[in-house]
């Protein structure tokens, strides 16, 4: 069983590089941030502060969130409600963001994370995949690209789908994500010290497909 970890901040474009790879190594793909927005979610629904740190660490016995495949395309099952269609509003990641520094969130999610690198070749993004979940894994990346180029790639996505948006609020939005990942206690967003750094500023999503393919036929010659 192979395991590859994708690491790095909002907006690198993990998950567009992670499915691709995914498909063309015929490797499971796990988003854990869509692990992290479900359990966002419930929070929101419930109008719950994500400064009420006792509250919502009382209610995480209650939330269970699963993952299932339709078609190859990873659903995020909370509580029983497939919650797809809900998580991938700005808000929602937000929420993400600073709910998922609260040790509760996080142990709530490790341990079906790590399960599911058992059962098949698998390919996880995230935050703390190299550094924490999967410590193992056989390869290891961290993508990453300037938070100028990151935003612009944001913009042009919700331009194209017809949603009115602000390069600069965007921009300013990313900045503070990156700073909640990357100085929160637990798991922080960093580079594993074997990770191997991608900054695809300057690259095209082919580009850090094939770059990131040859590190693991390198280490893993499949
Ligand atoms: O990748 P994303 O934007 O869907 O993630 C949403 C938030 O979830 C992110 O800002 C931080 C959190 N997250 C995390 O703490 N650990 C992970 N492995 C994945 C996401």
């Amino acid at each position: 069983m192979y395991s590859i970890a994708i690491d790095g901040p909002a907006g690198a474009g993990k998950s567009t590089i992670a499915k691709r790879i995914a498909k063309e190594l015929s490797f499971i793909y796990v988003d854990t941030g869509a692990m992290y927005r479900a359990m966002a979610l419930y929070f929101l629904r419930r109008e719950i502060s994500p400064d009420h740190i006792e509250e919502i660490t009382a209610l995480c016995p209650q939330i269970h969130v699963t993952i299932e495949y339709e078609n190859g395309e990873q659903q995020v099952i909370l509580n029983g409600e497939n919650v797809n269609g809900y998580i991938r509003k700005e808000e929602v990641g937000n929420m993400a963001s600073k709910t998922s520094s609260i040790p509760a969130v996080r142990a709530a999610l490790l341990d079906l994370q790590r399960d599911m690198a058992k059962t098949a070749d698998i390919l996880m993004d995230g935050r703390d995949i190299g550094t924490n979940v999967l410590p193992n894994a056989d390869l290891k990346i961290y993508l990453t690209a300037s938070s100028k180029v990151r935003a612009k790639r944001r913009y042009d996505e919700l331009t194209a789908k017809g949603v009115p948006c602000d390069l600069e609020k965007i921009e300013k939005d990313i900045i503070i994500r990156d700073k909640q990942d990357m100085n929160r206690e637990i798991a922080p967003l960093k580079k594993a010290e074997d990770a191997i750094l991608v900054d695809s500023s300057d690259m095209t999503i082919d580009e850090v497909v094939e770059t990131i393919k040859k590190a693991f036929q390198k280490k893993c010659s499949k």
